[in-house]
């Protein structure tokens, strides 16, 4: 059980309901530790429905009393949010913001207080237990501050304690990341499909194939290149795939992709 008396949650949205429905689901936290506040109404009563946490009127009720704040509106959002609360926050509160791209440094020049301020990048699999959230505390953050917000994000996976510098990079590759991995999951079910199996029988091909790879990476520790060697017999199927993956230039569109995604969070850091 997490040492936090109240956990405010700023923006119930996709990500935000992720961490809340993990942190619950976890025992990390009871609903009742837990205040949620949102722009939309009606999602925010179905959140209340759903988790039987507490709803705040506004985002400055949810702040008040808490211990803990979990800022997790989109990057856009991010300053109107701390421009409301800034004068009702308190030196002993913990600020977490999981928006990609901007600064503690951004986020302190608004709310103009010197309360511990921890920079976080989850990824959506938090929602099953299975996330990867990097920890990068601010200036200001005390070595509890950033012990708590470690143990939050472990309530839904793994946890890697970074310097800030990296999380554009972490962004890219570990925010952004499962999404670039169901485009591929996508594109090889339509290759089935293609190929004359049922969609069934192809999505389960995939997914249990995906699963069963990345859990080889995981418990081997093996370096990918000599997992894909096993996999590759001179003159076989996978050798003449690998070469037309090669060809479409797979690895350079995956090398542009990510610094695109950088790219992006450069942008939205403003
Ligand atoms: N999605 C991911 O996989 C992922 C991964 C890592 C990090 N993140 C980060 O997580 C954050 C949230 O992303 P998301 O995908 O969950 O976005 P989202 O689904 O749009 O969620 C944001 C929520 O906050 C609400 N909101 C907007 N302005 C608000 C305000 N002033 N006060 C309170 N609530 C407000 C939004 O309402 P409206 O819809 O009406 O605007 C929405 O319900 C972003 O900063 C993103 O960088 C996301």
């Amino acid at each position: 059980m997490l040492r936090v008396t109240r956990l405010a949650l700023i923006g119930a949205g996709r990500m935000g309901e992720a961490l809340l429905k993990g942190i619950l689901q976890s025992g990390a936290l009871k609903p009742d530790r837990v205040v949620v506040s949102d722009v939309r109404r009606k999602r925010l009563t179905q959140i209340e429905a759903d988790y039987g946490v507490g709803i705040a009127s506004d985002n400055v009720a949810a702040v008040k009393g808490a211990d803990v704040i979990l800022l997790a509106v989109k990057p856009q959002q991010l300053d109107e949010v701390l421009n409301e609360i800034a004068d009702h926050l308190g030196e002993s509160q913990v600020l977490i913001s999981i928006a990609a791209g901007v600064s503690t440094n951004h986020i302190y020049d608004k709310v103009k207080k010197s309360l511990p301020v921890v920079r976080v990048m989850p990824n959506s699999p938090a929602l099953v237990g299975a996330g990867i959230s990097v920890v990068s505390p601010g200036k200001h953050a005390t070595k509890e501050a950033t012990e708590l917000t470690v143990s939050i994000f472990s309530s839904v996976g793994e946890v890697v304690q970074l310097d800030e510098k990296f999380q554009n990079a972490t962004t890219a590759l570990s925010g952004s990341g499962p999404a670039y991995f169901y485009l591929f999951v996508e594109a090889l079910i339509e290759a089935g499909i293609k190929a004359g199996l049922a969609r069934d029988v192809a999505t389960k091909l995939v997914v249990e194939t995906m699963i069963g790879a990345g859990t080889m990476l995981k418990k081997t520790g093996k370096h990918p290149a000599l997992l894909k060697d096993m996999v590759t017999s001179p003159g076989g199927t996978t050798i003449a795939a690998l070469e037309v993956f090669e060809e479409a230039g797979f690895r350079a569109g995956v090398f542009k992709a990510i610094e695109a995604a950088m790219k992006r969070a450069r942008e939205l850091g403003g």
